[in-house]
């Protein structure tokens, strides 16, 4: 049952990108299907329900799109017995750089989530529930991560979920590799980047305590060949 409902799941949060042209779909084929985070999400049960999850950094919208069929599925009655209750949640905005990007991520997923073009160094992310940042924050200066960590827990309540998933920087072979593969996409994709903010996991543990959050780390690189770890943390 597992295996046939991952396919499904997979084939229904990737379809919407068909219509955002060939380059979208297979980018969200190859990234939904390959990397550990999104299914790990729902099988740890990672995001609880919430009026408003902001994405920030969330590229084409691959989490929201993945949210939104994951809870479709979860109402239809086609879910997983073993695993936590897909997140019913009401209103997922994302906020992204990259003007392309949210183009596509409109196109894909029209009125059922929000996108922005911003930069989530200057944005201003109002009042939210839960706050994901998945493989954005190495790309912002120390200064800056800090400043959007303070901004994120001033964005969320007393208990509010932030997760984010971040190289750490003792991880040796596995973080280089990593390093070297997140250069070459990054310059694939248009950015101009000359230089990466990396940090280990205990200084991650460090920086989110000292901004209000209560963190605990998950690994979340399963099956492939980097040193990716999920820091899940709770406005303290
Ligand atoms: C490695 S991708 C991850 C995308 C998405 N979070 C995911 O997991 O599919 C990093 C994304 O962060 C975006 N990004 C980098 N710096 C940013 C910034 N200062 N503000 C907003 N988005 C940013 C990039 O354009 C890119 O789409």
């Amino acid at each position: 049952m597992t295996a046939h409902f991952r396919r499904t799941l997979l084939d229904r949060a990737t379809q919407p990108y068909r219509s955002a042209g060939s380059f979208a779909w297979h980018f969200a084929r190859g990234k939904l299907k390959g990397d550990p985070v999104f299914f790990g999400l729902l099988e740890l049960g990672l995001i609880p329900d919430a009026e408003r999850l902001i994405d920030l950094g969330c590229g084409q919208g691959l989490l929201a799109s993945w949210l939104l069929e994951a809870r479709a599925l979860h109402e239809s009655g086609h879910w997983p017995a073993h695993w936590p209750a897909a997140p019913k949640v009401k209103d997922i905005w994302g906020l992204e750089l990259m003007p392309k990007d949210v183009e596509r991520a409109r196109t894909a997923l029209g009125d059922r989530a929000r996108f922005a073009q911003g930069d989530i160094c200057t944005a201003d992310f109002g009042r939210t529930d839960v706050a994901v940042i998945l493989d954005v924050l190495h790309y912002i200066s120390y200064e800056a991560q800090e400043d959007v960590l303070r901004r994120i827990r001033a964005a969320l309540p007393a208990g509010g979920t932030f997760i984010t998933r971040i190289g750490d920087a003792a991880g040796g072979l596995p973080f280089s590799y990593s390093n070297w593969v997140d250069r070459t996409v990054f310059f694939l994709r248009g950015h101009r980047l000359d230089r990466i903010y990396c940090r280990t996991q205990k200084e991650w543990l460090d920086v989110l305590q000292r901004n209000g959050f209560a963190a605990e780390p998950l690994p979340m690189h399963k099956g492939t060949p980097f040193c990716n770890v999920m820091l899940v943390a709770k406005a303290v």
